[in-house]
C-alpha cells in the first residue's frame, strides 16, 4: 500500500478507520453529556416545585400573620382612628383664609374679567353707546335681587335710567354659573368701580337668586325694567353674610 509519494509514518497505524473511531468517541461523549451529574447526597439542587410550594406557603402564611395576628400589626403602634394632625403652616391647612368681602370680591374679579368685562370694560363704566356704565345703576347697587335677575336672564332695554344701548339687548349669563361664582361677582359689580354698597352676597342668596330665576313667568326671556320695578325689588332671602368673617377663598365657606 506504500507508495513512493506517501511519507512514511511510523504513528499511523492503517487498521484503524479514523472517521469510525472518532464517530464513536462523539457519540459516546454526547451520550456522557446527557447523564444527570451526580452531586453528593443532601447537596442536590432543589426541584421548581418545591421552590413554587414554599412561595406559596410563604405567601399565605405572611398575610394570616400580617393581617390577623399582631406579629406585623401596626394597631399596635396607632392608636384606633388616629389621624394625623395638621402641621402649622403645613400644606394640608388648605389656602389662607381671607375676610368674606376679599375673597367674594376675588372671584368675583374672575368670573368679571371672563363674562362682563368684554362688553362693559374692566373699570364698568361701558363705553356710553353700545353698552351701558355699571356704576351707580340702581340696578346694580340697590336691591340685589334686581342685578341677579340682569346677569342669570340678560336684559331688553331700555335699562335703569331710561337709556338703550347698542342692539338694545344683553344676553344671559347665567349659563355654567354657579351660586359661587354669581355671589363673587355680585358682590364684586356692588363694591367696585365706584360702586360700594359694602355688603356680600353670600352664597345661600346666589342660590335662591338660581331658584327665583328658574321660577320666572318668563323663564329663559331677558327681563325687562317693568319687570324688574314689579316683581325683583327686593333683597335675596338667604342669610347674609358680615363682609370681615373669614373664609376659605376657594370654597366661599366660613371657617372656625
Ligand atoms: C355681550 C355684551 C354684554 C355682556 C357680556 C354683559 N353685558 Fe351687561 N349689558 C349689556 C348691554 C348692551 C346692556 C344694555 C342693554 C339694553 O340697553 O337693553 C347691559 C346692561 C346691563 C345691566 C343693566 C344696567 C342698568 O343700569 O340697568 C347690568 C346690571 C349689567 N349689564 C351687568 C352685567 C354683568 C354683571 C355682566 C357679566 C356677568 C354683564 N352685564 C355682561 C351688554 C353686556
Amino acid at each position: 500500500m506504500s507508495s513512493s509519494n506517501q511519507p512514511s509514518n511510523p504513528d499511523l497505524d492503517e487498521t484503524i478507520n479514523v472517521t469510525q473511531a472518532h464517530g464513536r468517541l462523539t457519540s459516546d461523549c454526547a451520550a456522557a453529556a446527557r447523564e444527570k451529574l451526580l452531586t453528593d447526597s443532601g447537596r442536590e439542587s432543589i426541584p421548581l416545585w418545591v421552590i413554587t410550594a414554599c412561595g406559596v406557603v410563604l405567601l399565605i402564611a405572611g398575610g394570616v400573620l400580617g393581617n390577623a395576628g399582631t406579629l406585623f400589626s401596626y394597631n399596635n403602634t396607632f392608636r384606633d382612628g388616629y389621624v394625623r394632625g395638621t402641621a402649622p403652616g403645613g400644606v394640608d391647612a388648605g389656602p389662607e383664609p381671607k375676610t368674606a368681602m376679599v375673597a367674594f370680591s376675588a372671584k368675583g374679579s374672575k368670573i368679571y374679567s371672563s363674562k362682563c368685562n368684554g362688553c362693559h370694560g374692566s373699570d364698568g363704566k361701558g363705553d356710553g353707546a353700545n353698552y351701558p356704565s355699571l356704576v351707580g345703576s340702581t340696578f346694580v347697587i340697590e336691591e340685589n335681587q334686581k342685578l341677579a335677575m340682569v346677569i342669570l336672564n340678560g336684559i331688553q332695554g331700555p335699562i335703569s335710567n331710561g337709556k338703550t344701548y347698542g342692539a338694545g339687548i344683553m344676553p344671559a349669563q347665567g349659563a355654567g354659573m354657579t351660586a359661587e361664582d354669581l355671589a363673587g361677582v355680585m358682590t364684586y359689580v356692588r363694591n367696585n368701580f365706584g360702586n360700594s354698597t359694602g355688603d356680600v352676597v353670600s352664597v345661600e342668596m346666589a342660590k335662591s337668586a338660581l331658584d327665583v330665576s328658574a321660577a320666572r313667568e318668563k323663564a329663559g326671556q331677558s327681563v325687562t325694567s317693568e319687570e324688574i320695578l314689579a316683581r325683583h325689588k327686593v333683597m335675596l332671602s338667604g342669610a347674609d353674610i358680615a363682609p370681615e368673617i373669614m373664609v376659605n377663598p376657594a370654597t366661599l365657606a366660613p371657617v372656625e
